[in-house]
């Protein structure tokens, strides 16, 4: 019997590469640039994450800001306010990674209900998917703007579950993030763990995604047979 899931797709290093901010980085901070996308991406989640426990909501891409500020600080590059605003835009402007576009394209044809979730604010979410020409395969942008909190709180996956009308266990978390698998997983969500690269290690908890693939393509080919 054919099965439809409902599937909600982080956005940050799912769909799109934060790591790419290192290209436009490169003219500005030479050398550094790599380090600098690096430690930019993992500060910008630590504020989401420590802004969700102390209940201190502000929007991602204030987090996003605060983190470039302490990033250009900490690696003593400090860039003018209109660098800073071109690097902030070119944050609408990431790359997908080479097989999503392709994927989404089978996935929907498929019959699978295909969604972007994410701890993005939503205009920025939908300029981003359009910026990058994926918006129209999504039925839905879920962002947990909604609710003033981050993922992993448990309340951000239900609200997805919600948003698809889907049950629990027919709506799956697609993300590269393990923490990410970790809090779907953690709310009787399905998830898949994209695992990019072969070094990625997932979190030694006590929760394993549903499945492991290495690209959107394997999950495409792995829901032409569904999972059950
Ligand atoms: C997202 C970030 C956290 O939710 O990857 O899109």
């Amino acid at each position: 019997m054919e099965k439809f899931y409902a599937l909600g797709f982080d956005v940050y290093g799912t769909l799109v590469d934060p790591l790419a901010m290192a290209e436009p980085l490169r003219a500005l901070v030479g050398e550094q640039a790599d380090r600098f996308a690096e430690l930019w991406r993992s500060k910008q989640l630590e504020y989401s994450f420590r802004r969700g426990l102390m209940r201190r909501y502000v929007d991602f891409d204030a987090c996003t800001r605060q983190a470039l500020r302490f990033t250009q600080q900490t690696l003593r590059c400090e860039l003018p306010e209109s660098d800073r605003d071109r690097l902030l835009e070119a944050y609408l402007y990431l790359p997908l990674f080479p097989e999503v576009a392709a994927s989404l394209t089978a996935l929907k044809a498929q019959g699978h209900r295909l969604v972007a979730f994410s701890n993005g604010v939503e205009a920025s979410i939908r300029a981003l998917l359009a910026n990058a020409g994926v918006l129209p395969y999504l039925e839905d942008v879920v962002s947990v703007d909604d609710l003033r909190t981050f993922k992993p709180d448990p309340a951000v996956y239900e609200y997805l579950v919600r948003r698809t009308g889907r049950a629990p266990a027919e709506t799956w978390l697609v993300s590269s993030n393990a923490w990410d698998v970790i809090g779907a997983k953690a709310t009787g969500l399905r998830a898949v763990w994209v695992k990019r690269h072969v070094e990625t290690v997932f979190d030694p908890w006590e929760v394993e995604p549903d499945l492991v693939v290495s690209g959107l393509d394997e999950l495409a080919a792995g829901f032409a047979r569904p999972p059950g």
